[in-house]
């Protein structure tokens, strides 16, 4: 495979440099397929200086192996093999993002040990020294249940699967809006449904509808959440 890591390290940002020395940050976004969590998720780690890892793409790494290796996303045995051989660079992200991959993705993401090969890496992630931001479907609940924030990015399925549908446009690929809707909606129940770290709202995770509110609008709204939850937290100085 090649290309480049599911990871984001970013220099300093704004909020880093005003706050040297202050504790570490982790902010976990969880939400169902294209709510846009990642997009979120990037935006919000280059604000605030923070790395970000994108772990949807883990799973989709995990179910890419065993596809282009003529292996079924159900075959436990290999899918685990898969999960605890991944490195964690090197991911073709035109590759993982493909229709056929998030469908598959999901699959492999249902078998417990696959969710155990995986889990580590991305504790180890979120407590880098100064913290750091993860997306995916259990951050807030099964991998990060210590975040300082917790957002849950959701939208309605026909809104998400407008934007899916546009996203897998613009990336050469030939779909109609009522396939993507229906891969959605087959998605939300199987993650939702599973009994290992399915998706939901963790129960102190604030929630973030964006089906009304654009890409600015969802960033500045994060943004208020995450900078509300730090006041709280940071003790006011005494003069
Ligand atoms: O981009 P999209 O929201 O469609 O999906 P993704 O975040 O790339 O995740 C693909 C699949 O991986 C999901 O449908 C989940 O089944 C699984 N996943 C998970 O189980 N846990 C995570 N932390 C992240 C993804």
């Amino acid at each position: 495979m090649a290309g480049s890591p599911p990871v984001d390290s970013q220099a300093a940002g704004p909020y880093e440099r005003a706050n040297a020395g202050a504790s570490i940050m982790i902010i976990a976004i969880d939400g169902p397929a294209a709510s846009g969590k990642g997009t979120l998720a990037r935006r919000v780690a280059a604000h605030f200086g923070l790395p970000h890892l994108d772990t949807g793409l883990l799973y989709r790494a995990t179910a890419a192996a065993l596809i282009d290796a003529d292996r079924s996303p159900h075959d436990v045995e290999a899918a685990t093999a898969a999960a605890r051989g991944l490195a964690l660079t090197d991911f073709d992200e035109a590759h993982l993002r493909q229709r056929a991959m998030g469908e598959a993705a999901s699959v492999v993401a249902a078998i417990p040990e696959v969710r155990k090969a995986l889990a580590q890496a991305q504790r180890d992630f979120a407590h880098r020294p100064g913290g750091a931001v993860l997306d995916g479907r259990d951050i807030g609940t099964a991998i990060c249940p210590d975040a300082d924030v917790k957002l849950f990015v959701t939208a309605s399925p026909a809104t998400r699967a407008q934007r899916r549908a546009l996203e897998l446009a613009s990336r050469g690929e030939k779909v109609t809006y009522a396939d993507v809707l229906a891969d959605i909606e087959k998605r939300d129940a199987r993650d939702s449904g599973r009994a290992d770290a399915p998706l939901k709202a963790a129960s102190d995770a604030h929630v973030l509808d964006t089906t009304r509110m654009g890409p600015e609008e969802a960033f500045e709204a994060a943004v208020a959440a995450i900078e509300a939850a730090r006041a709280k937290q940071i003790p006011t100085a005494v003069g």
